[in-house]
């Protein structure tokens, strides 16, 4: 007996914003059994995110995240349901995510025995969504919670907090949290219905849709006037320098990413003007990489995804909000993939490839 499978491979590593020659669909036959001590899964969702540009690159570049190989198939985080199990920790119906982005982009995914361990089982029947899993309970909230909290931490009440790419899958979070703790929270957007998002439904004090007033100088002069103590930067480019020269002195300035940059060359990327203003207003930049946490820190993340999963099992879901954007069909993941690349999404994007 063997199956129909359907995955993208990994073709060709692009220099722009990625399509179908970098990223290809092929079918496939694959047994409809597991193999010995090993699982077959049925792969639910797919989560997209912007660190997967960084790993369509070169091998020999190294950089903190393992690069795709040419000719291999595509893998992130993802929710699977296992549909036949030869090791006894699994049985057939189990829900389960990769402890790091194993997950592939296909329709089933053979499991080697040895590939066993990097897969553990999620509850289905606690009324969360299952897609939180790779969202707000995934590499996003702990990115977000982790860098708050910890790196940007510890924050104060009446601090105020400029957010980029504010009502994404990080900025939202952040958002949120920032607000739990009392703090005068701004976010940047590309979008009047992202302004709307942010400022309506999450509860932020302020957003600019930065398309419309690109000016990030005055737009921060006029939404932020008392100055920014956190600049959450989610974007690089034009609004990071203009954040150098508008942080208070002993700002904060925290490098979650810099989406707006991931697309070009190195010779095309954004230069700085401001850098002199780190010294001259004292300001504290720092970086992190959540991976770093995964690897070194696992019990801190299992603490952290505690903490995200009781706020939003609080009030049934009502007090901390998750927005999503899914698209379904493994066919429509490269123009999901350009999407978040270019703005185009409403929330965490993912992929939905069965149900
Ligand atoms: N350090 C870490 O460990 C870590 C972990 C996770 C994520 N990140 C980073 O966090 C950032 C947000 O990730 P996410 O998953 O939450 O994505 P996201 O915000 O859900 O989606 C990306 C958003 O970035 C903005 N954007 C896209 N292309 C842009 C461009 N060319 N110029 C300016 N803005 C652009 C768009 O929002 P607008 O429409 O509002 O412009 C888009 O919706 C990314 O930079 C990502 O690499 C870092």
């Amino acid at each position: 007996m063997s199956l129909q499978n359907q995955s993208l491979i990994f073709a060709k590593i692009p220099t722009g914003l990625p399509t179908s020659e970098h990223l290809r669909l092929i079918s496939s036959e694959i047994p409809s059994n597991a193999p010995a001590g090993g699982l077959l899964l049925q792969t639910l969702y797919l989560s997209l995110d912007p660190y997967m540009r960084g790993c369509m690159r070169d091998p020999k570049i190294k950089t903190y995240s393992d690069a795709y190989i040419v000719g291999k198939t595509f893998s992130n985080y993802g929710i699977s349901r296992v549909i036949e199990s030869n090791d006894m920790r699994f049985t057939r119906g189990d829900i389960v995510v990769p402890r790091i982005a194993k997950t592939e982009f296909s329709l089933y995914q053979v499991v080697s025995a040895a590939e066993v361990p990097l897969f553990t089982i999620v509850s289905a029947e606690n009324g969360i969504p299952l897609t939180y899993y790779i969202g707000v309970l995934g590499m996003p909230g702990v990115t977000a919670y982790h860098s708050l909290m910890n790196v940007a931490g510890p924050v104060k009440s009446g601090e105020t907090i400029l957010i980029s790419a504010a009502a994404g899958a990080v900025g939202q979070i952040v958002g949120q949290l920032a607000k739990l703790n009392g703090l005068r929270v701004v976010g940047s957007v590309g979008s009047d219905e992202k302004v709307k998002f942010v400022t309506e439904e999450l509860g932020f004090d302020a957003a600019w849709n930065y398309k419309k007033e690109p000016d990030y100088y005055a737009a921060i002069d006029k939404y932020i006037p008392e100055g920014i103590d956190i600049y959450y930067d989610n974007v690089g480019g034009p609004i990071l320098d203009a954040a150098f020269a508008k942080t208070k002195v002993y700002g904060r300035i925290i490098s979650c990413g810099a989406i707006s940059q991931y697309n070009l060359l190195p010779e095309e990327r954004y230069g700085y003007k401001n850098l002199v203003e780190i010294f001259q207003r004292r300001l504290t930049v720092k970086g992190f990489i959540t991976r770093d946490l995964f690897v070194n820190h696992p019990e801190s993340v299992k603490e952290i995804k505690n903490e995200m999963a009781k706020l939003v099992e609080k009030d049934g879901g009502a007090s901390f909000l998750f927005k999503e954007d899914i698209t379904e069909g493994i066919e429509n993941t490269i123009t999901a993939f350009q999407g978040l690349l270019t703005g185009k999404n409403n929330g965490k994007v993912i992929m939905k490839f069965s149900s």
